[in-house]
């Protein structure tokens, strides 16, 4: 069958059209249109532009996306879309133009959640994963361990209770004159610096699977702004090194006592922060270390696009979980229906 997915949940995006066969995917088409620049000027994401952007950039997204796939509206049988979590003007953009697409084609509609997507982008690479299976999402605006059951029954094993792992990156990047989102910039400094020259602060909480983002980033920030008041030097890469090596810490501490407490063989690490290189270093050692097969996707499918909309979509479609055409948009996972 043909999903055609729409992804609008922050800043960018993105229409994707893919197959599936026998549980298979094959992505066919996935055009997105990132708003960096955009928001650059501001130092972060401001909702209404990205609404605004997301509303100019779909109808051509869409075209393209039936132009790289070679295949006619009439093929298509299934639309999924996000519809939670994220910024409401935006998420409610691609749920409009979803909602549109279904109606005038008759086609059943499914809603995807975006953080059970970023962890189906990891079935086109890895069509043996099966569920269940344990999967971290990290991304600028979650952080999330999570147990896959089903492929369509998520259990939140442990998440931040403040701010997301990217926005950690971000704004020490920001404090250290990186453009946002800087997590990238940040991951090559991190390559040429000392880990062992400050020590932050973890990030794992004890007594939990949960994570605080916020202190490790305030601990970051006050030790920039304090060398500067000193005179003292601020060496870009040394920080780098330094917070990174506090994330790493803390994530691999939390899939450790995770595994102790529930032993799992197959583990996905998703989101826009699963590219970080040395993230990707300690968890690849993590996993060999146990024998649990180890599913990265390749950096594309990290960060977001409509593809794993497709994907989550398609297992949604396949359990039945069809919306109506009064279906909303909702800002965090966990709100009712
Ligand atoms: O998944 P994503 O594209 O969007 C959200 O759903 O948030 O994630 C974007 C986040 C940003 O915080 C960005 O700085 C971070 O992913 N990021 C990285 C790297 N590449 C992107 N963080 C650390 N290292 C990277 N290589
Ligand atoms: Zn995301």
């Amino acid at each position: 069958m043909l999903i055609l997915a729409f992804e609008s949940s922050c800043d960018e995006t993105s229409v994707a059209i893919a197959a599936f066969e026998d549980g298979r995917a094959r992505l066919l088409a996935n055009q997105t249109a990132t708003q960096i620049a955009i928001h650059a000027l501001y130092g972060g994401v401001v909702p209404e532009i990205a609404g605004r952007a997301h509303t100019e950039a779909i109808s051509q997204l869409t075209y393209a996306a039936f132009e790289e796939a070679g295949v006619k509206e009439s093929e298509i049988d299934a639309v999924a879309v996000t519809n939670r979590p994220g910024l409401i003007g935006a998420l409610l953009v691609g749920l409009s133009y979803a909602k549109a697409f279904a109606f005038a084609h008759r086609l059943p509609l499914v809603a995807v959640d975006h953080i059970k997507g970023h962890i189906a982008a990891a079935y086109y690479e890895y069509p043996a994963l099966q569920a269940p299976f344990t999967a971290l999402v990290a991304s600028g605006g979650h952080t999330s361990l999570v147990e896959m059951k089903t492929p369509t029954e998520a259990v939140t094993l442990g998440r931040t209770m403040d701010d997301a792992i990217g926005e950690a990156f971000d704004k020490a990047a920001r404090v250290l004159g990186i453009p946002y989102p800087g997590g990238a910039e940040l991951d090559r400094l991190a390559g040429r610096g000392n880990p062992a020259a400050m020590r932050f602060p973890s990030a794992a909480l004890p007594d939990s699977l949960n994570f605080s983002f916020s202190g490790l980033k305030t601990a970051v920030i006050n030790e920039v702004n304090t060398r500067r008041q000193k005179g003292e030097a601020v060496i870009r890469e040394d920080v780098a090194a330094s917070l990174t090596a506090a994330v790493v810490r803390a994530v691999v501490t939390t899939l450790e006592k995770c595994y102790r407490q529930k032993p799992f063989s197959s583990f996905v690490l998703a989101g826009g922060v699963a590219a970080n290189s040395h993230l990707r270093r300690a968890v690849a050692a993590f996993a060999e270390e146990h024998g649990v097969t180890l599913c990265l996707p390749s950096l594309p499918f990290c960060s977001d696009n409509a593809a794993m909309i497709a994907a989550q979509g398609y297992y949604e479609y396949k359990a039945g979980h069809l919306a109506d055409l009064s279906l909303n948009a909702y800002p965090t996972a966990r709100n009712k229906e």
